[in-house]
């Protein structure tokens, strides 16, 4: 494996920036000034949901679409601005799409091999190592029919990868997969694209699926970045609500704060960060702990549902607001009965109290 990874790995640095990049269709508008800045082996996810432009970002970064505004430069080098628009082919861009996009009637080597210069022995050499790296040795002659659609995906990662491309760039690359192959489809790429070393923007509305597998994640609404942070910061200090409620399940409370204290419904709670006076606290499920013994803060149990690992509890507090409990899946609780609540860690706190209800 050691001399396979020593000869696929990426030697040379390759960064992506994206500057202010705005993009009109008509008369709608679809990017508003976006900026992402990859560095050289960085997986960087571009989380959002659909239609907030994250596709468009990547047809601009591939050359396909000119943006109104803005520029792109690979290595440090402009590829876009309002005076260069290289083409598509002359920007070493790998591109993986959800639909695989195999060419049928070719076999595996055939396909990953489509794009390569040189002769036959040098390709087959490369196809060679390819095969090796994302794990398909021996399946060379197959058809694509003949694959599982995790393999599939596989084959088009090393036909991206085949050229040596400065930037990959995938596209929702495990939404055709069902949920069973999808985690297990998603921790192979993750090592492959690890092993290449390749720097790499991964487009996906799947925020378990961005946690998990990259590095830094770019969160885009409405044709614009949110945030970008890595999946730790952006979990547990969201810059906004709309992020916060976006990347895993937030609850919002009014509370008035005092330094690294704050005083809500659920008593005086510890703030991650000081602020002061009226604020809303976001605070995630499994921060909260229902308690059998009803001596604090009191609240009647809602609704229940059960994953066996875990279950969310809903609940209501006695002031009225209503909040979501994650806890383990042993924990009893009844719905209609009331119980203990408290708040096991430090809430993170937005200024301003407006509550935004999800
Ligand atoms: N070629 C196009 N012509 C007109 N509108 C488009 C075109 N491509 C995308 N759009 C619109 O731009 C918005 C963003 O699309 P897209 O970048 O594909 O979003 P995402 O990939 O985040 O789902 C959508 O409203 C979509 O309908
Ligand atoms: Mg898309």
């Amino acid at each position: 494996m050691t001399d396979i990874s020593a000869m696929l790995t990426q030697t040379a640095t390759h960064t992506l920036e994206c500057s202010r990049l705005t993009k009109h269709y008509g008369a709608q508008q679809v990017l508003r000034g976006v900026d992402l800045h990859v560095r050289s082996g960085q997986i960087v996810a571009l989380l959002g949901p659909s239609g907030c432009g994250k596709t468009t970002t990547l047809r601009l970064i591939a050359g396909f679409e000119e943006p109104d505004r803005g520029r792109i430069a690979i290595d440090g080098r402009v590829v876009t601005d309002a005076k260069t628009a290289i083409a598509v082919e002359q920007r070493q861009i790998g591109m993986v799409f959800q639909e695989y996009a195999l060419f049928p009637h070719l076999s595996v080597a055939d396909n990953i091999g489509f794009g390569l210069p040189g002769n036959a022995r040098d390709k087959a050499g490369r196809i060679g190592e390819l095969l090796a790296l994302v794990g398909l040795a021996g399946l060379e002659k197959r058809m694509p029919h003949e694959l599982s659609g995790g393999q599939q995906q596989r084959v088009a990662l090393a036909r991206a990868l085949a050229p040596q491309p400065r930037v990959l760039l995938l596209d929702e690359p495990f939404s055709n997969l069902d949920t069973a192959l999808r985690a297990q489809v998603r921790s192979e790429v993750k090592a492959i694209l690890r092993q290449a070393g390749i720097t790499c923007v991964l487009v996906t509305h799947d925020q378990e699926e961005a946690l998990s597998l990259a590095d830094e994640i770019a969160v885009m609404f409405d044709g614009q970045i949110a945030q970008m942070a890595d999946a730790q910061t952006l979990y547990h200090k969201p810059a906004t609500r709309q992020v916060a409620a976006f990347v895993g399940e937030a609850n919002f409370l009014p509370a008035m704060a005092h330094g690294d204290q704050a005083a809500c419904a659920l008593g005086t709670v510890g703030l991650h960060e000081a602020a002061t006076g009226s604020v809303d606290l976001m605070i995630r499920p499994e921060q909260l702990q229902l308690l059998p013994e009803v001596n604090g803060v009191r609240a009647v149990v809602r609704w229940q549902e059960f994953y066996g690992h875990d279950q969310r509890i809903g609940i209501a507090l006695e002031s009225g607001e209503a909040l979501t409990v994650r806890m383990d899946g042993d924990a009893h609780f009844v719905v209609g009965e009331t119980s203990g609540v408290k708040l096991r860690s430090a809430a993170h706190a937005f200024a301003g109290a407006t509550v935004q209800t999800t």
